[in-house]
């Protein structure tokens, strides 16, 4: 694999590789060794053309405790807005001799474009709506710290399926991985089709939640959202949100995640959030060692 653009574009073999070089790399960590030599000789770019938290901040931890020589780049900082084409931008880096770049764009397949057109590695951080390959590896990687195994594991992913890389790279990696996967959400805010997938739709989230071990429940996503999917935030917290009553009311004691950002009340209350079934910190925190994992191995492609 020279790229990763996507779970779609990946096996289970993949998968088990980067979470052996992620428990190798969370060891290290744990021993509070805050940097390998590995990656010395390597130059990577992070080149942002959406807002994020989590994400840009652990690749540039990731890369840093690599020993990567790393430059970030915010496309509302840049000459984008002068008119500059996403090719004309990340070749200008390049020419800087730039090895690997990290892209967030919100275009789907806009880092399948990219690797056709540079001469670099490119790692897909989120795409549109299209796919966000490291979110669904260091989910997997949580699942299977708490769990033990991803494998026949009842996986219900909760909210705006339609708009959500998060959902999509999701449902790749759990079913690559033998996880029975439900959504459940709005019928308006779940892709048409999406049985073909390997999934079940689920549209009480009461049953969902009573068949599942873990629910990963996402934030709607409002920047991406027509108004008429909807009627209200309202309703969808009165159908969909978790708060700690719904969670205690439960057969059993689930494991809850989400990707972040929160949107606290919404779709899941603080005290669900906080709670001791919540992994949401765990997956920040593997996100460091999954980054590190993924950006090792594609880079000894590159030496
Ligand atoms: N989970 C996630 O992608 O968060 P950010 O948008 O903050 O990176």
């Amino acid at each position: 694999v020279q790229h990763l653009l996507g779970i779609k574009y990946i096996n289970e073999k993949d998968i088990q590789l980067i979470f052996e070089t992620a428990d190798h790399f969370k060891e290290v960590i744990n021993r509070s060794i805050k940097k390998v030599p590995s990656l010395r000789d390597i130059t990577i770019a992070n080149i942002f053309f959406e807002n994020s938290t989590r994400t840009r901040l652990s690749f540039e931890l990731a890369e840093k405790r690599l020993s990567a020589d790393v430059i970030n780049f915010s496309a509302g900082q840049s000459s984008v807005k002068k008119g500059e084409t996403l090719i004309d931008t990340v070749n200008n880096i390049l020419s800087m001799k730039v090895d690997m770049v990290v892209m967030r764009h919100p275009n789907p397949g806009a880092g399948i474009f990219l690797s056709k057109h540079v001469k670099a590695a490119i790692v897909n951080a989120g795409d549109g709506a299209h796919e966000h390959p490291t979110q669904a590896l260091l989910d997997s990687f949580s699942i299977r710290e708490k769990l033990g195994d991803v494998a026949g594991k009842k996986i219900v992913i909760v909210g705006d399926i339609l708009h959500s890389r998060v959902a999509l790279s999701n449902i790749f990696a759990l079913r690559l991985q033998g996880a029975q996967v439900k959504v459940c959400g709005p019928k308006t805010l779940i892709p048409k089709h999406i049985e073909s997938l390997g999934v079940e739709v689920e549209t009480n989230l009461r049953k969902a939640l009573n068949w599942c071990d873990v629910a990963n429940m996402l934030r709607i996503q409002n920047e991406r959202l027509d108004i008429s999917y909807f009627p209200t935030t309202r309703e969808y917290t009165q159908q969909f949100g978790v708060n700690k009553a719904f969670l205690d009311s439960l057969d059993k004691e689930i494991v809850i995640m989400h990707p972040g950002p929160i949107n606290r009340g919404v779709e899941i209350t603080s005290d669900v959030a906080d709670s001791k079934q919540s992994i949401i910190l765990n997956q920040v925190e593997n996100g460091v060692a999954i980054r590190m994992a993924v950006i090792y191995l594609l880079a000894s492609k590159i030496k």
